[in-house]
């Protein structure tokens, strides 16, 4: 089943955040948290007697985390990665750097990397390719959205919140130069790139 972003304003949100930055709303509060409460109940189904290890990639997932891991009914842990592929910019370098790495041992786990979007899906594969190589059990991954039509490496993602169109947007963790990630939706940033 594949889930489409629905498009809907929300003026009282807007007002918050007076800027002309932002655009056209892609996935809106409402929305994003009955998805969010979906993706955890059909992670407690398939995760049943097992105790996962959620690890977020800093920043951008961290709102995801927080809503996602309590709509999880498990003995779960949680650890976060950062990376740095991005900067400031709104295109990517292609360069991922581990900026703070895991406190948790992979070892024997069942580990689930939440990530807040996939674009290119260069993050992702690096993060699979080290990950992978340290023992785990299991590893799957749990992405919010996922830009439509854009990955250059065929990655298999086993959660997907949204599939949205391709431009660069903001809110719910996601930034344009670290502003906008506490817009409680996700909407299309309308400023100098
Ligand atoms: P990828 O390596 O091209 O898949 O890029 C993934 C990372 O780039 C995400 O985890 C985000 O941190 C960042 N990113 C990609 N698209 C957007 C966007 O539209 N808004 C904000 N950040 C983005
Ligand atoms: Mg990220």
């Amino acid at each position: 089943m594949r889930y489409v972003a629905r498009v809907a304003s929300e003026p009282e949100h807007q007002h918050l955040f007076d800027s002309s930055d932002l655009g056209e709303v892609v996935v809106d509060a409402a929305t994003l948290q009955a998805r969010v409460v979906e993706l955890g109940a059909a992670i407690t189904r398939d995760y049943a007697g097992r105790a996962p290890l959620l690890i977020g990639v800093l920043k951008g997932a961290a709102m995801f985390m927080a809503d996602l891991t309590r709509s999880i009914a498990l003995p779960l842990e949680v650890d976060y990665m950062a990376v740095s592929s991005y900067g400031n910019a709104t295109r990517t370098s292609g360069v991922v750097r581990i900026v703070k790495d895991l406190d948790i041992d992979l070892t024997g786990r069942d580990v689930i990397l939440v990530e807040d979007i996939v674009d290119s899906g260069l993050t992702l594969s690096y993060l699979r390719k080290t990950l992978a190589a340290r023992g785990a059990n299991s590893l799957e991954v749990c992405a919010l959205l996922v830009r439509e039509g854009l990955q250059k490496t065929d990655e298999e993602l086993h959660y997907v919140g949204f599939r949205i169109p391709p431009k660069f947007v903001i809110g719910y963790g996601l930034d344009f130069a670290e502003r906008y990630r506490n817009l409680p939706y996700v909407c299309v940033f309308e400023g100098e790139g």
